[in-house]
């Protein structure tokens, strides 16, 4: 963290009575010319000449005191005048140069230039880079999840990309992180499916599409079992769909043994998808909804031998208290449907007891569309009320928001379908070739087609991560893929042009190696460098935010600011050409920090980035 031994001592300072308060401390922007703490970069503009910055008045703001003066009852500039002595009685003078009261309370901290320059000192030889390692959890998370014989959709490809980097995070910060990836691979379709499968034969080209077109498949056999719905005849496609979806349930080897290559075929799918994306699932973490089939005629018959789901039309049902629909009814979670079947909200019932009571959850993360949030509510509630949770053990809904199109609506294609991951994908990085090709036209096509892949996968991830996840986004391509702006990219060309003053550097020999970790060189003299200094400091603080919060937008605005910070500080510090070879070694020791800080960084939203850009 960027300053724990402050936050100890006003926390100390505080007594028991605000143990429970994290002090809030807000770091300062560096200052320039345009106004004090504007965000002033929004992408590299070479030789864009501002002016030098300069030191800003204070580093940090802790703004404890006007939440702490409410509980109190006393004038917050009182309380922060109280923890300003306070920080003075507990001796911090090595860490802390200024301290001074402003505005209506707020603490406005000035570090000592030998700390941070002896922290930033640490981080270097740090391989965690400062990352924390809180009480180790056990922390399952459920995402991605598709549907067997259906299409993953814009919104599947939110809920991985956001899942799978929750999962990086976690992992990193030391939890032990379970994948669950949910799929959709039960339930009554699945009779019309095999019987399709069944119908075109196992090696036909229509079988084929499940792994190229799942949605061709899928409206194959909807459109066949369609038309004979109403047609009772024993041979009529829809009775034999039906029949199969018995003999599905009952084990009927045959009908197992289709079910079981539509599940292969659509594996091969997904993992095509997985790998293209760089998404860490694997085979081993499917825990689809099969997996909890056999366990559902046990779980309604226990709930409904202890009275806690009743018999309502014919359907049985949970009634929750607090859960009522418009009419002030209460509304009804169902167990099992009036014709038998399980469905699922029973199967999520099943979920949270496997993952709190064999996995031993402290956090089970459901990363899935918002829209599914009551329903999530009501199968937890349910489960807890059975007993068939451990206490520690929280569930959380990671709502995924929705992807709009520019018109503002749910992003469709002219047909009405969802658009699909693959397209989407693909012009990402049609988009990105168009961008590395003016960019770079001196590489030859093998070099820039690979560039456009990485390019394209961080367009997409960063504009799904870069907001917070419960919000909507419209999905605009060339907002994304632009080398400038809060984008992915952006950050990518960041990283690759550190690494080319690394090299350039290298290559000019000398003073340019890397000098040897007893030796510390690094000095933080001009502002710019401390500012740098500062925010790197702060990633650590960072990720363990995001891995209490589940919020990863927090570490993308992070990183946006600290390539904004390091271009403020190439701007105005010569590194190849510093003035003497001290200073050039110190400043290539930043250089080389901010490219670690930055590709960690990039690499916990699952972005890779290329070595030239
Ligand atoms: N397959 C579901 C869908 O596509 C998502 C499943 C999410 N996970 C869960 N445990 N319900 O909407």
């Amino acid at each position: 963290a960027l300053a724990p031994r402050v936050q100890a001592a006003i926390r100390a300072a505080l007594g028991d009575e605000f143990a429970d308060t994290d002090p809030v401390i807000r770091p300062f922007a560096l200052k320039t010319k345009k106004g004090p703490n504007t965000k002033q970069d929004k992408g590299f503009q070479p030789g864009g000449g501002t002016a030098a910055p300069t030191r800003p008045a204070a580093d940090l703001q802790v703004n404890a005191a006007m939440s702490l003066a409410k509980r109190a009852g006393r004038p917050p500039r009182e309380v922060a005048e109280a923890i300003v002595a306070a920080l003075r009685e507990a001796g911090v003078d090595d860490l802390v140069a200024g301290l001074e009261v402003a505005g209506p309370g707020f603490v406005n901290v000035t570090l000592a230039d030998d700390w941070v320059t002896g922290a930033t000192r640490e981080l270097l030889a740090d391989d965690r880079l400062g990352i924390p390692t809180p009480a180790r959890e056990v922390i399952p998370i459920d995402y991605s999840s598709p549907n067997v014989a259906k299409e993953m959709h814009v919104g599947h490809l939110r809920t991985t990309v956001v899942g799978d980097s929750l999962a990086r995070t976690l992992e990193r910060l030391g939890h032990h992180v379970i994948r669950q990836n949910h799929i959709g691979d039960w339930g009554t379709p699945f009779g019309m499916l095999v019987e399709h499968l069944l119908e075109v034969g196992e090696d036909s080209a229509e079988a084929e599409l499940l792994e190229v077109d799942p949605n061709a498949f899928y409206q194959a056999a909807n459109a066949k079992y369609r038309a004979t719905k109403d047609d009772p005849s024993p041979d009529s496609f829809a009775v034999r769909a039906r029949r199969r979806v018995t003999l599905l349930q009952s084990g009927d080897a045959e009908t197992y043994r289709i079910w079981e290559q539509l599940l292969d075929r659509s594996k091969a799918y997904f993992n095509r998808v997985y790998d293209e994306l760089d998404i860490t699932l694997t085979d081993a973490d499917l825990d689809g909804e099969s997996r909890y089939n056999d366990e559902l005629p046990a779980i309604g018959a226990d709930l409904e031998e202890r009275g806690i789901a009743e018999v309502s039309d014919g359907a049985l049902c949970v009634f929750l208290d607090g859960y009522t629909g418009r009419d002030g009814a209460r509304l009804p979670l169902i167990v099992r449907k009036s014709d038998g079947g399980y469905g699922y909200a029973t199967t999520d019932i099943a979920t949270l007891r496997h993952r709190s009571l064999d996995l031993d959850a402290d956090r089970a993360l459901y990363v899935v569309g918002a829209p599914q949030h009551l329903h999530f509510e009501m199968s937890w509630k349910a489960t807890e009320l059975a007993g068939w949770t451990r206490d520690k053990t929280r569930p959380i809904h990671v709502q995924i928001g929705n992807v709009l199109g520019t018109d503002g609506k749910l992003l469709r294609t002219r047909s009405g379908d969802l658009v699909s991951l693959q397209s989407l994908v693909d012009s990402a990085i049609e988009r990105a070739a168009q961008v590395v090709a003016e960019s770079r036209p001196d590489l030859d096509e093998v070099a820039r087609g690979s560039i456009a892949h990485a390019v394209g996968i961080a367009a997409i991830k960063y504009a799904d991560l870069s907001v917070s996840h419960d919000s909507e986004y419209v999905f605009d391509l060339d907002r994304m893929v632009a080398l400038t702006g809060n984008t992915g990219p952006y950050l990518q060309y960041a990283a690759a042009r550190i690494r080319s003053i690394l090299r350039r550097a290298a290559s000019e020999g000398g003073s340019g190696e890397v000098p040897a970790a007893d030796q510390p060189v690094l000095e933080l003299t001009e502002p710019a460098e401390r500012a740098l200094a500062l925010r790197l400091l702060d990633y650590g603080r960072v990720v363990a935010e995001v891995g209490d919060t589940l919020e990863p937008h927090r570490l993308a605005a992070y990183l946006f600011d600290l390539a904004s910070a390091f271009t403020t500080f190439y701007e105005h510090c010569p590194v190849l050409k510093a003035p003497t070879p001290q200073v050039r070694a110190s400043r290539l020791e930043l250089c080389t920090l901010t490219l670690r800080v930055l590709t960690d960084g990039l690499g916990l939203l699952g972005i890779t980035a290329p070595d030239e850009m």
